[in-house]
């Protein structure tokens, strides 16, 4: 089979690092090209790429000239598909140039995952959701589309709460997140600000989960998503650990929730990426811990690759339903992982 041409808009940040990594060697995509700003534009990846990730740089994308991050630029590189790294701000522009000049656009930004014709998908959440696509090109007139993954923090809390939606149903979900630097950007926090620290704010990241969770858990109705009837609250700190989000999630549920059923269930969970065998979906999507002290970031965010979310500390909560910790890898399951889970789901469904 002929591999799909990709390209990775933003490849030399963090994420478009994880993107790069996740692409190379992947059996249906191949990395054709790669943009980022006009401060690296023309230099081969290799020198403008400051590379973090341990696994060594693919050396054919090291040999690769960074393009401008403009639909013209791509023009000679046989790309049909690009995947999205950018920063929010530059996403909100480019995003749309690309897909009306017909390219399929996974992104990981957040700049149109709220827009009513955008899918915000997670492929075992809210599949069915992809289906907006054909809203969103009727409206916009565009021969592409743009589909998106939800915010890290969001993502792996997501992942945790549908089978506790399927069962018993979700009346409110408390959440307090203690989140690695990776997710800030390389130069996003500095270290004099987080090293024996924490620090109880991220810009914007509240807001996310509370309103992207409602959309992916929303039940798509006709050409729109009706959003979830839950509240959610969340408190989002920032620790010194590298990758990896630990959450504290309390979940009161509308039947009551019996902790070892509600484990179980977790450890059946799975979705369409696991029944059509997807090549980065993990097995488990969920792995449930019993060790009184895990999940931690540093020995569970590489569960299944970093696709897998680890679960522990399931308890029943005096306020009613259950309360847990889980782990997810911010930069694989969070981002790059899951816009290329997107991208899988969407060949698997006839959109590529
Ligand atoms: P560059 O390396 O040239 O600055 P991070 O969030 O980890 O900082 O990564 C942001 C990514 O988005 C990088 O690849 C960065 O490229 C790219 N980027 C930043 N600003 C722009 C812009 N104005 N146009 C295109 N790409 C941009």
């Amino acid at each position: 089979m002929a591999k799909i041409g990709v390209a990775v808009l933003g490849a030399t940040g963090i994420v478009g690092q994880r993107f790069i990594s996740l692409l190379s060697d992947h059996p249906w995509f191949e990395i054709r090209a790669v943009t980022a700003s006009p401060r690296s534009a023309g230099k081969p990846y290799s020198e403008a790429a400051k590379w973090y990730l341990e696994e060594p740089m693919p050396e054919d994308v090291a040999e690769l000239e960074v393009k401008e991050t403009d639909p013209k630029a791509l023009e000679d590189e046989d790309v049909d598909l690009v995947f999205s790294a950018l920063p929010s701000d530059v996403a909100k522009d480019v995003e749309p140039k690309f897909a009306e000049a017909g390219y399929a656009v996974a992104s990981n930004a957040s700049a149109h995952r709220m827009e009513p014709d955008v899918p915000l998908v997670i492929p075992e959440v809210n599949p069915d959701h992809l289906a907006l696509i054909d809203v969103q090109r009727d409206e916009r007139g565009w021969s592409g589309f743009i589909v998106t993954n939800p915010n890290c923090s969001t993502i792996q809390m997501c992942l945790t709460l549908k089978p506790i939606a399927d069962g018993w149903g979700l009346e409110s979900v408390t959440v307090a997140t203690m989140q690695a630097v990776s997710g800030a950007g390389y130069a996003g926090v500095p270290s004099m600000a987080i090293i024996d620290n924490v620090i109880p704010y991220i810009a914007g990241e509240e807001e996310k989960m509370e309103t992207e969770t409602l959309k992916i858990m929303g039940e798509l109705d006709g050409d729109e998503v009706k959003p979830a009837d839950f509240t959610v609250s969340a408190s989002c700190h920032r620790v010194p650990v590298l990758d990896g989000h630990t959450e504290a999630v309390f979940v009161s549920t509308e039947d009551d929730a019996d902790p070892d059923d509600v484990a179980e269930a977790m450890k059946e969970f799975k979705g369409l990426p696991q029944e059509k065998d997807l090549p980065t979906a993990p097995e488990r999507p969920l792995v449930v811990m019993e060790e009184e002290d895990r999940p931690q970031p540093r020995f569970d965010r590489d569960l299944e690759n970093g696709m897998a979310v680890a679960v522990g500390r399931l308890r029943e909560d005096p306020l009613g339903g259950v309360k847990y910790v889980c782990v997810g890898h911010n930069a694989v399951r969070g981002a790059a992982g899951a816009s290329v889970l997107n991208a899988e789901l969407l060949k698997e469904e006839g959109y590529l």
